[in-house]
């Protein structure tokens, strides 16, 4: 992202943030819009309508659900990206309905068990999204979908920590603040999950996003390295001893191959060479002190967990039609019309990120980290397949065979 983009979109939220903070974000209504809005509405309240009564006389005939760790019915993790063959890898939209066809349960796969937001008491959205998933690009969206849809867009909560974990103190802290937020409000929290249940609280609905965890760890390299970080560094930091110009202009292909500290991703490490936000799992893992070694099992089984019964949706930004459309239909009250408002900006959202240039990390190199993070990956995919799971149980597609 360039600097001059960065700089201003922080500016903006920071905006929003003193701004609005506890209202609504207002958008600008243009009559046009608004009728060609209400004709695609009516036709979608039919078309849900037609497609609600039709699940509905599905579900009732089924009776078992399957769920296991695996999202896709399997109790270990025989199902990953390296095992699948070549030709119909699982972790893609078609691979699992493939899947899921050949094995026979396909016809097991509805809404119902797939759907969390059932269990919610508020009607709260936390959506604690990890560092470095590109949900930055979801926000205009979320902006257009506040007014559309009448929800509030929370972007601070009460707890201002570095810290990777919070304290009990904290949790609670957190928790009895998110009860009290008017209902219909989405907050963007930087926390990991949090057991409202635990504290005896209402569980609110949970979201999060997923990316491919060596290109969050990639991005996340490069963010470190840029000039603005430099800044910061200093500011932070006066006086201390800078880190020489080579530090700072090493590719991360470079910084692996020279086995640099911050380029090592040591297994179960929990304390970290510079700051950083390889263990995506975490935020999906809670707030034990167990959920922090690196790539470790244990974190990524109560990840999976977690992700399997507490959140309505997990979705990822390299599927965005999925994940609008899986929004779109297990949260409908926050998410209704999305898809449609995303098609509608998605020019001044692409604009935004034109700059976005990919970093170049070589095969071998990627291939050498990947090796490091087998529990991360496990992770993603169990995500992915869920969300493709998800998507298949609302029967949209009759194109897939
Ligand atoms: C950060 O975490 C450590 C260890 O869990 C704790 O001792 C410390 O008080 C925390 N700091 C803050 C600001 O919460
Ligand atoms: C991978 O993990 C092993 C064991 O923790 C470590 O020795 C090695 O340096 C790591 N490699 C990379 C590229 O992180
Ligand atoms: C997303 O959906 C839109 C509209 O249905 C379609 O034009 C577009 O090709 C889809 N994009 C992807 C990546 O599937
Ligand atoms: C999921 O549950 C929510 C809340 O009960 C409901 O509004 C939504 O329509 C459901 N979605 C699906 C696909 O079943």
């Amino acid at each position: 992202m360039s600097l001059g983009a960065d700089r201003s979109y922080k500016m903006k939220l920071r905006d929003v943030e003193n701004a609005f903070k506890y209202r609504r974000i207002p958008y600008p209504k243009r009559s046009v819009e608004l009728i060609a809005l209400l004709a695609i509405s009516c036709t979608f309240f039919l078309f849900m309508h037609t497609n609600k009564l039709n699940s509905r006389l599905k579900e009732m005939e089924v009776k078992l659900q399957p769920s296991e760790f695996s999202a896709l019915g399997l109790t270990s993790n025989h199902v990953s990206g390296h095992d699948a063959g070549k030709h119909d890898d699982i972790n893609t939209l078609h691979g699992t309905y493939q899947y899921l066809k050949s094995t026979g349960q396909l016809r097991r796969v509805r809404p119902i068990y797939l759907n969390n937001t059932r269990f919610a008491g508020l009607e709260v959205i936390v959506f604690n999204r990890p560092t470095r998933v590109c949900t930055e690009q979801m926000m205009p969206l979320l902006r257009q979908l506040s007014t559309m849809n009448d929800m509030n867009v929370v972007l601070n909560g009460p707890v201002r920590t570095m810290n990777r974990t919070r304290t009990e103190k904290q949790q609670e802290t957190e928790i009895a603040w998110t009860t009290e937020l008017e209902s219909g409000t989405l907050y963007i929290a930087h926390s990991n999950w949090l057991d409202f249940k635990s504290f005896g609280y209402k569980k609110p609905i949970y979201l999060s996003m997923v990316r491919d965890p060596i290109d969050r760890v990639v991005h996340d390299y490069y963010k470190r390295h840029s000039r603005t970080k430099r800044q910061i560094y200093r500011r932070m930091f006066p006086g201390q001893r800078e880190r020489p110009e080579e530090w700072y202009l090493q590719s991360f292909n470079q910084c692996v191959r020279n086995g640099s500290p911050e380029c090592q991703f040591i297994q179960h490490s929990v304390t970290d060479y510079v700051e950083d936000f390889k263990r995506q799992s975490l935020f999906f893992c809670g707030n034990h002190l167990n959920c922090l070694p690196f790539n470790s099992p244990h974190a990524v089984q109560e990840a999976k967990s977690r992700v399997e019964k507490e959140y309505s949706v997990v979705g990822t930004w390299e599927e965005k039609n999925i994940t609008l459309t899986v929004l779109e239909k297990y949260v409908p009250r926050f998410f209704n019309h999305a898809r449609f408002l995303y098609k509608l900006h998605s020019n001044s959202i692409r604009n935004r990120n034109r700059n976005n240039r990919k970093p170049r990390v070589d095969p071998d190199v990627r291939e050498m980290v990947r090796r490091n993070f087998t529990n991360e990956y496990e992770f993603y995919y169990f995500c992915k397949q869920r969300l493709y799971k998800q998507y298949l149980a609302l029967q949209l597609e009759d194109n897939l065979r």
